[in-house]
């Protein structure tokens, strides 16, 4: 018996065969598919895979009440490497779709893929484009890809040293993963020279022992998104996300409030001037590194006056960046995702930039928890996702959730639903999300009132 890994790319190149000669509809076994995850991005991804003709059943481990919706959950968290993976020889999945950085960074998907499955996500390797921040720079460096000047340091000399080099605001970050919290804007030398004295005194622990001190850029921040299989790849429209807790961009850096894509403000010319100064020679850069990259390379960037400058790569889909790329894309996405994992592209199966006309305006309102993103009180009581899910344009994905005693949904996170409008405009994506939120009943939840005031000026 052919193992599961080899035989999905037999039955992956038998498809594509049929598909290329005849294009016709033909009898096929359909994929099962697991998702490693819990999140809003995770239930977007799943409500996306689901409606591929190509997928029978989506599993998730350890999913939420939304993944349970798309279908069977499994107890076993992302990072517990071990117990996943034997669920993986449980399940024999002919795709795996890991979302959040950490277990790749512990090397998840290589330990998948050793046992002989296909798996979407990059290797422990490749991941530390993200869980590094020395490693990306230093790739950027190598690579020529525009990016603000920097210095990696471990010492409170070496960070004054540099500082002293920099005009203010200065930009201070963690090397290493510290759940989005690693990095330091700080306005004046002595913040700086604080802030750089307490990360290298243990702040996030050994994500911390050495950081990255850089030059502040001065911009609007844009993602972009790039499907890949190593070498050839596609690259979804961008998207903006709103990083402050508030309106007005106000409050504390939280994971995101809200998003929406396409983004007015990467035109056709700026996506290429992206294409050809960052994705090809990132990619090229890590191939050539011997750790290619395999997944979705998210590319921070900063739109500065001297063109598109990355402010940081991660190595996952961004939340809640995906629930709109996945409310967004009318084509099925899981061509693109085994072709990523497998291999598969081929120049005539995909535009290198995703076909205009194939992907509807998407906005997304993320509620969270009042307290958010300090400490906040688990166990609220939301009702009127049935509601807002029944409005046209609107499908609310669950991030913090779970089934209380009674059966009631109840917050059990900081960002706890996305509320994600779909139109003909970005405008009427934006109302259609905001006509969901309204339909919501959460009286200990907030959410940004103006997702989208970018576009709407
Ligand atoms: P990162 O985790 O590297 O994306 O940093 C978090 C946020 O800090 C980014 O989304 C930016 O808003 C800001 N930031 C990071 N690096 C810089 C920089 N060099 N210049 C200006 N802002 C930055
Ligand atoms: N929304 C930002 C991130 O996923 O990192």
């Amino acid at each position: 018996m052919l193992q599961a890994g080899r035989r999905n790319k037999v039955f992956w190149v038998v498809c594509r065969k049929i598909l290329d000669e005849r294009r016709t509809v033909f009898h096929v076994e359909r994929m099962n598919i697991l998702i490693v995850g819990s999140g809003g991005r995770e239930h977007a991804l799943a409500w996306k895979i689901n409606q591929s003709p190509l997928v029978d059943t989506v599993w998730s481990a350890p999913g939420s009440p939304g993944l349970n919706e798309v279908g069977p959950c499994f107890d076993v968290k992302a990072d517990d490497i071990s117990s996943m993976v034997k669920l993986v020889e449980q399940l024999e999945p002919d795709l795996i779709v890991i979302g959040p950085e950490q277990p790749l960074a512990e090397g998840l998907a290589d330990r998948i893929r050793e046992i002989g499955f296909d798996v979407f996500g990059p290797s422990a390797a490749a991941a530390q484009i993200e869980a590094s921040k020395g490693f990306s720079k230093d790739l950027m460096a190598r690579c020529h890809v525009p990016t603000a000047a920097y210095k990696r340091v471990t010492t409170v000399a070496d960070a004054k040293a540099f500082l002293d080099t920099l005009k203010p605001p200065f930009v201070l970050k963690a090397d290493g993963l510290a759940a989005g919290k690693g990095v330091v804007i700080a306005k004046t030398r002595m913040e700086a020279d604080v802030a750089a004295a307490s990360m290298l005194g243990g702040q996030f622990g050994s994500a911390s022992t050495e950081l990255v001190i850089e030059e502040f850029m001065h911009g609007e921040e844009a993602s972009v998104f790039v499907l890949t299989d190593g070498e050839n790849f596609a690259v979804l429209p961008a998207a903006q996300d709103h990083k402050r807790a508030f309106d007005g961009d106000e409050g504390p850096n939280t994971g995101g409030m809200g998003a929406y894509a396409p983004a007015p403000i990467v035109t056709p010319d700026l996506m290429e001037t992206v294409v050809q100064t960052v994705i090809q020679p990132t990619l090229q850069g890590m191939k050539a590194d011997g750790c290619p990259f395999q997944g979705v390379l998210y590319v921070g960037l900063m739109l500065t006056e001297d063109g598109p400058k990355v402010v940081e790569y991660n190595c996952r889909f961004g939340d809640p960046e995906c629930q709109v790329l996945m409310t967004g894309l009318e084509g099925d996405i899981v061509p693109l995702l085994l072709a990523s994992a497998t291999g598969g592209y081929s120049e005539s199966d995909f535009a290198r930039l995703y076909p205009e006309g194939g992907f509807k305006p998407s906005a997304t309102v993320v509620m969270a928890t009042k307290g958010y993103p300090g400490d906040y009180v688990k166990g609220s009581v939301i009702s009127g996702v049935e509601t807002a899910n029944a409005k046209s344009g609107v499908k609310v994905f669950h991030a913090g959730t779970r089934i209380g005693d009674a059966g009631e949904l109840q917050a059990s996170g900081g960002r706890v639903i996305n509320v994600t409008g779909t139109g003909d405009t970005l405008g009427q994506a934006l109302a259609n999300a905001y006509a969901g939120v309204d339909a919501i009943d959460w009286p200990e939840g907030f959410y940004r009132s103006d997702i989208g005031w970018r576009i709407q000026k």
